[in-house]
């Protein structure tokens, strides 16, 4: 199971980076546009940092430009993998480029019929964004396990992204159904290894420890 961070914010890569437990970064849009700082400027500086996949998405719609834009953000790092949304542009787009080798995030995945498709379309990754399927009423954890499910049926080799994660729940979720990787937002990475009981029994450890006589 790999952990990715769901962030643009170079501080809380850093503190990752400093647990030693990373293997890779996802973005889009709206967590860029908080950084106030160029899309491209951003996912350098995070490719300069973190050795794994980085996400960087296409703003463009229509195949050709999606193609055409997904080209030039493959350039900016060694490690770009290129995000493109589920459309029927989308997976066009994603059949052109992976046969060229570019590495293909594909976003906004909703149902197991759309990655099915990213699939068919020879995407590295999909994108299933459980937290909003939760939002709608519906149930993020069935989509995923569905998709896993569904990708072991037929060895599709497109990795299965776990994305709009919101507590540690849908983390443990993703594990036992077998998702290839999460992609966390800092808050729900740092609570990963939280637990009271540990934090209790250390204390206990500690204060019994300085009543152990010393020989
Ligand atoms: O990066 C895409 C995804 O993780 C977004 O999450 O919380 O905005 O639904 P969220």
């Amino acid at each position: 199971m790999k952990i990715f961070l769901d962030t643009a914010n170079l501080d809380e890569i850093r503190k990752a980076i400093g647990y030693g437990f990373i293997d890779g970064v996802t973005t889009n849009p709206s967590l860029v546009k908080k950084e106030g700082i160029s899309y491209e400027r951003r996912i350098k500086e995070i490719c300069e940092i973190v050795e794994g996949p980085i996400s960087a998405e296409c703003i463009t719609e229509g195949t050709d430009d999606l193609i055409q834009e997904s080209r030039v953000i493959s350039k900016w790092a060694r490690n770009v993998v290129v995000k493109i949304p589920m459309t029927w542009s989308g997976l066009k787009a994603t059949k052109v480029l992976s046969v060229d080798g570019i590495k293909v995030n594909m976003t906004l995945c909703f149902s197991v019929t759309q990655a099915l498709f990213a699939a068919k379309a020879g995407a590295f990754f999909i994108s299933p964004f459980i937290g909003r399927i939760d939002d709608m009423g519906e149930n993020g954890l069935k989509v995923l396990s569905d998709i896993v499910q569904t990708y072991k049926n037929y060895s599709f080799k497109t990795q299965v992204l776990t994305a709009s994660v919101r507590h540690v729940g849908h983390v443990i979720d993703a594990c036992t159904i077998g998702a290839d990787i999460v992609t966390l937002p800092f808050s729900v990475y740092e609570k990963l290894i939280s637990h009271p009981l540990t934090d209790k029994g250390l204390e206990i450890f500690r204060n019994d420890s300085l009543k152990i006589p010393k020989k």
